[in-house]
């Protein structure tokens, strides 16, 4: 693309794109594993694969060419009929994680809706409606994924809230234990919160909520949307645990890029939802589960879970130098390769001046930086991403 073909390309995106955004600061035209492009033919080392959607890097070409032959082939057929690839794509699924069956849908929030209609649908006839939530949070930005979420500034101005959802401090057992009562369906959480600033569950609240919800016959709820799909090492962040959830939402990078998200359930819940009681037109089309099949082949045949730990242990190993130089980091969290670096003050001006320089990350929360390599980074782009990182920290 020439500069003017991108001036003009910007200037309609300004006119015609509704601004729910903050205005982009780049146009993105072409992408290579670890690697973007603007407009402009600048490269870009990014570190945010499009926020944990291409974790195997941009246009892999096992998921491109997946892609393009199933798009010859049969797009879509709705879930009135069966298709080549979605049972096969709900097997493998399955067999990564708990065995359970899987509901296809197109994004987090649609997976998580199906989540908490789940615990809703299996806690009717004992009056229990309510899931308990934790704060900082995030979920989705449909109504009921906002009612769940534990951060209030993303509700205003859309009261009144869904009822139905009470939040407790993350990591805290005993406020869990305090917030269940007769009227509770389920807890539900994430691994390792993402957005609310990278921070991962200890190992007792993991266990201590799966055991207060078998005690109590309600369901726990692992929102994998943004650390399952090999994130953190493994292929469910859950699985670090020792423990199972009786649910477990997914989407962003299970296609690679492509939409799809889906919501896993134990087998023991297999007919919570029968036929007539969830549905979505677009879940699980031949097309969108070939890319997510294409995923699965390039978990197993390339090491891509070795590497993730490999590149991890290597940019936890930068971050901990920069830390011993630059006091101003307060603390660096996470797991697998969703790392943060937390500052304890506004971090957006970093975020810039790491563009300027050719890094693309992320914030999470307001203080903390948030590193999303893909799983597929070689070694040398975790070191050209740590003097980058050198470079702006030494502005902080
Ligand atoms: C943990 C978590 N759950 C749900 C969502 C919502 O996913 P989507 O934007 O695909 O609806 C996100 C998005 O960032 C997320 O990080």
């Amino acid at each position: 693309m020439d500069a003017k073909t991108a001036r003009e390309t910007m200037a309609l995106h300004k006119e015609f794109v509704l601004g729910t955004y903050a205005p982009p600061p780049l146009l993105l035209t072409r992408g290579a594993m670890s690697r973007v492009w603007d407009g402009d033919g600048r490269g870009y080392l990014d570190f945010t694969t499009g926020i944990s959607v291409c974790n195997l890097g941009h246009c892999h070409p096992r998921v491109t060419e997946a892609i393009q032959r199933q798009a010859a082939k049969l797009v879509h057929v709705s879930n009135l009929f069966a298709n080549e690839n979605q049972p096969r794509l709900a097997e493998r699924i399955s067999r990564h994680s708990f065995g359970g069956r899987v509901f296809f849908c197109n994004s987090g929030a649609e997976a998580n809706e199906g989540m908490i209609k789940l615990a809703r649908k299996h806690g009717h006839d004992a009056g229990r409606h309510q899931i308990v939530c934790m704060e900082e949070s995030f979920h989705g930005r449909t109504l009921a994924t906002l009612a769940a979420t534990g951060r209030a500034k993303y509700r205003k101005g859309f009261q009144p809230d869904v009822e139905g959802f009470i939040h407790v401090p993350f990591n805290d057992l005993a406020a869990v234990r305090a917030a269940v009562n007769g009227t509770t369906a389920a807890v539900m959480l994430e691994p390792v919160q993402g957005e609310g600033g990278i921070r991962p569950a200890t190992a007792e609240f993991m266990r201590g909520v799966r055991e207060l919800c078998a005690e109590k016959g309600i369901l726990m709820l692992c929102d994998e949307v943004q650390c399952g799909m090999g994130r953190t090492g493994d292929y469910f962040a859950y699985q670090h645990y020792g423990i199972e959830p009786d649910a477990m939402s997914l989407a962003k990078a299970l296609g690679n890029g492509y939409p799809i998200g889906a919501l896993v359930v134990q087998r023991k819940l297999e007919d919570v939802l029968p036929p007539g009681t969830h549905a979505s037109t677009f879940g699980g089309t031949p097309l969108a589960c070939a890319a997510a099949l294409a995923v699965f082949d390039t978990f197993e045949q390339d090491d891509v879970l070795g590497n993730c730990r490999r590149m991890s242990a290597r940019l936890m190993e930068r971050l901990q130098e920069l830390q011993a130089k630059y006091p101003v980091i307060k603390e660096i969290r996470g797991r697998g390769l969703i790392l943060g670096i937390d500052l304890g003050k506004p971090v957006s001006d970093l975020v810039v001046a790491a563009r300027e320089r050719g890094l693309l990350i992320l914030f999470a929360g307001e203080t903390v930086l948030r590193l999303l390599p893909a799983l597929t980074v070689q070694a040398e782009e975790i070191d050209e991403a740590a003097a980058i990182l050198d470079q702006v920290l030494a502005q902080a």
